[in-house]
């Protein structure tokens, strides 16, 4: 993928940016990046917190992805961080992927990955989507409290790394996995990410809109929902929600 760099200062979003530039009609390809946000947006309406100096990118994609698959971007995106932040910190420091999309450096939260999809209304699932905003935070040198896992940062991991040299080298990744995406489907992101997965096995709290479910973490399926078995025997599979953190984490 050959990307179009729109590099900005300060704005917003990256994300509400390159919807803005893709409704104007922006290539394929293109990534809006800030030096700092001043309304990030996280999952779930939370928001992300965006001092200058992290890393705030979004890319725009027009390619044929059917709606129905869409969610599966936000785990080729957490593979490619994992990968790219897997090359430049210490081995001893674990990186873990936690469902749906979140990477843990150390247990910690490092990065965030906000998918959003615009199509027709009334598409269908099995339709084209006019284009998808990926959104990905690196949090580079600095990080807000996490009242979920802990967040982290790469300068207090002891990792320096420039901005650019940080973005090149996630844009690598990036590229190289959405091609593999697209040629092959979710079973080599299914694979990659299954490999870096944390708490699997484990009991885990899923909250799904007003319900709290537990269960313990079995797979993840062929289009990324999650398996929880729950008590009983069940197995339930999880299409949104937010993990909880593991009771360790919490104390
Ligand atoms: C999360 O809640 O974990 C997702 C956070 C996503 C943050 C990134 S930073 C670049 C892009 N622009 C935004 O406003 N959000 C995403």
């Amino acid at each position: 993928m050959a990307y179009r760099l729109i590099a900005l200062e300060t704005v917003g979003s990256t994300n509400d940016e390159a919807r803005r530039l893709a409704e104007e009609g922006a290539a394929d390809g293109t990534l809006v990046c800030a030096r700092e946000q001043t309304g990030g947006k996280g999952r779930l309406g939370r928001t992300w917190t965006s001092p200058p100096g992290n890393l705030y990118a979004s890319l725009i994609l027009r390619r044929q992805i059917p709606l129905r698959t869409t969610p599966e971007l936000s785990f080729v995106a957490a593979v490619a961080v994992a990968e790219t932040l897997a090359a430049i910190v210490p081995p001893s420091r674990p990186i873990e992927l936690k469902w749906p999309n979140d990477v843990l450096l150390g247990g910690r939260k490092i990065t965030g990955i906000l998918v959003e999809t615009t199509s027709a209304p009334g598409a269908a699932s099995s339709d084209a989507v006019a284009f998808v905003v990926l959104g990905i935070g690196i949090n580079r040198i600095s990080h807000p409290d996490d009242a979920r896992y802990g967040a982290t940062d790469l300068a207090a991991e002891g990792v320096t790394v420039s901005l650019e040299a940080l973005r090149a080298a996630l844009s690598t990744r990036l590229a190289d996995w959405i091609a593999r995406w697209l040629a092959d489907g979710f079973g080599p992101v299914r694979a990659a990410w299954l490999a870096r997965a944390g708490g699997r096995g484990a009991v885990l709290d899923v909250r799904v809109g007003n319900t709290l479910i537990s269960g313990r973490f079995c797979d993840l399926d062929g289009d990324g929902a999650m398996i929880l078995e729950i008590p009983g025997g069940e197995r339930r599979r999880i299409t949104a929600g937010d993990v909880a953190a593991p009771a360790a984490l919490q104390a």
